[in-house]
């Protein structure tokens, strides 16, 4: 195998890590330069401080390849190639706060050699005209350093499978040597026949923003039609898939539920937003897509009034809390909101996730977290499933029928099977589907038609 490029990486959130590890198993040298020491230690110690299927077995198998550091004035001087993965939260303004990468980039511009051939590779998600404005400043502060704009579209709890299988790689230049040295990085998975997209750098930006944001207005896009399904009759579910199959339209993102969480769609989609308003453009769509979602988190609230009254004094289950399956992940969570507005209302509210419950109690200290789900169904007066763990699917629902002090299930994820769960003795609610009202269970054995 010919020597594969040293790089370095900054940041190792979920993004910088991976990039790190999947980077380091293609054969790379990789410098993973990390400001929070606990992370430095967790990493240094062998633990990946982070949830995500596969990564801990990976950086296992590679950490021979991978040197922890605390600043860019610890790279080698061969070091090319400097990818930026540090959090580009939302600042108090809305727009997106780009203060770690400015501290990267200033770090990087000093510690770099003049005349060294060097790179800022930019993996975090950044407004369009991020990279001109590091590029017009590399030349007012007299720096040889490129730019190179390399979105990721990696998901979380999916990052290690998508990092080696992306749909397609996405390469912003400005026509010098580093955009090509990040194809070559990429070579081998582009040689599996992964597509690439070589184009100018706020090209490469804008693809990364309107991507997230055209998956969230699907998503609010089949909220809305599930909420319309609710008054019609109509079933979300089939409506989808009947829907998905035109292949203009496709499957995927057409999951109706209790909205969108995560911290890059709910970011994104501000951001690109904003950014449109920044420039003098009102992008009426998005505001609509970020209601509908800020309203379908709340519509379960409604739901479990219409069949308990007030809320106040009942016992509520929450079933899952991170904001997707397969991660620790809390940032935007439906469970945020909605644990927030059950507490308002006067209800006690019951937890149980199957990782997320560590970061959970710092958000949520108010719910009363259970160390499994049949503890936090107990004595509950309804239980909503908020987020699809396989396990929480696979629950026995007549167990926790047995536990349960009331009937209803609110399935907020449309992954239970109503017929089960209706068996059981319960009541099911979905998000787009025909609610289905208990059968006794006397009639157990037999099935319904
Ligand atoms: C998303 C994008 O899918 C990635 O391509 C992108 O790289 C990433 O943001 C990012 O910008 O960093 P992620 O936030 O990890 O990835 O998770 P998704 O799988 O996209 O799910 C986001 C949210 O949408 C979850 O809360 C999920 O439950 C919800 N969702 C997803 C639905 O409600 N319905 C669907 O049909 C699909």
């Amino acid at each position: 195998m010919a020597e594969r490029e040293s790089i370095a990486v900054f940041g190792a959130g979920y993004v910088g890590l991976v990039t790190a590890v999947g980077f380091a198993e293609l054969g790379s040298e990789v410098f993973l330069v990390e400001i929070e020491p606990r992370k430095r230690e967790a990493l240094e110690g062998g633990r990946v401080p982070i949830y995500e299927p596969g990564l801990q077995e990976l950086y296992d198998e590679v950490r021979g390849r991978i040197h922890l550091l605390s600043a860019a004035s610890q790279l080698p001087d061969s070091v090319r190639l400097a990818f930026v993965a540090v959090g580009t939260p939302p600042a108090p303004s809305g727009d997106a706060d780009l203060s770690a990468v400015y501290a990267v980039v200033d770090d990087l511009v000093t510690h770099t050699p003049r005349g060294a051939e060097r790179a800022v590779v930019m993996k975090s998600t950044v407004p369009c005209g991020t990279g001109k404005g590091i590029l017009r400043r590399f030349a007012e502060l007299g720096s040889d350093l490129a730019y190179v704009s390399c979105p990721e579209f990696l998901r979380e709890g999916n990052a290690v499978e998508d990092f080696f299988a992306p749909d397609r790689v996405v390469v912003g230049e400005v026509g010098d040597w580093a955009g090509e040295a990040v194809v070559d990085l990429y070579r081998p998975l582009l040689e599996q026949g992964v597509p690439l997209v070589r184009t100018d750098v706020a090209s490469a930006e804008m693809i990364k923003l309107a991507a997230n944001a055209f998956l969230a207005t699907k998503i609010s896009f089949i909220n809305e039609i599930a909420n319309v399904c609710e008054a019609t009759g109509a079933d979300v579910l089939e409506v989808a898939r009947g829907m998905g199959l035109d292949h203009r339209i496709g499957t995927a993102f057409l999951r109706a539920g209790i909205g969108y969480g995560g911290s890059c769609f709910t970011k994104d989609v501000s951001a690109l937003k904003l950014l449109a308003s920044n420039s003098g453009y009102h992008f009426q769509l998005l505001t609509a897509v970020i209601e509908v979602n800020e309203l379908q988190k709340r519509r379960v609230v409604q739901k479990l009034e219409r069949h308990l009254g007030s809320l106040a004094g009942t016992r509520i289950a929450l079933l899952g809390l991170a904001f997707k399956p397969h991660t620790d992940d809390m940032r935007g969570a439906a469970s945020v909101v909605l644990a927030g507005r059950l507490l308002g209302e006067g209800a006690e509210v019951t937890a149980y996730d199957p990782v997320a419950m560590e970061r959970a109690r710092q958000l949520l200290p108010g719910l009363e977290y259970r160390s499994d789900p049949y503890q936090a169904l107990a004595g509950a007066d309804a239980v909503v499933l908020v987020t699809e763990w396989p396990e929480l699917v696979a629950l026995d629902w007549r167990a926790a029928a047995h536990q349960m002090a009331g009937r209803l299930v609110i399935d907020g994820r449309n992954v239970l099977d109503p017929k089960t769960i209706a068996e059981a003795g319960l009541d099911y609610e979905g998000i787009g589907r025909p609610a289905v009202a208990s059968r006794q269970p006397s009639g157990a054995g037999k099935e319904g038609s």
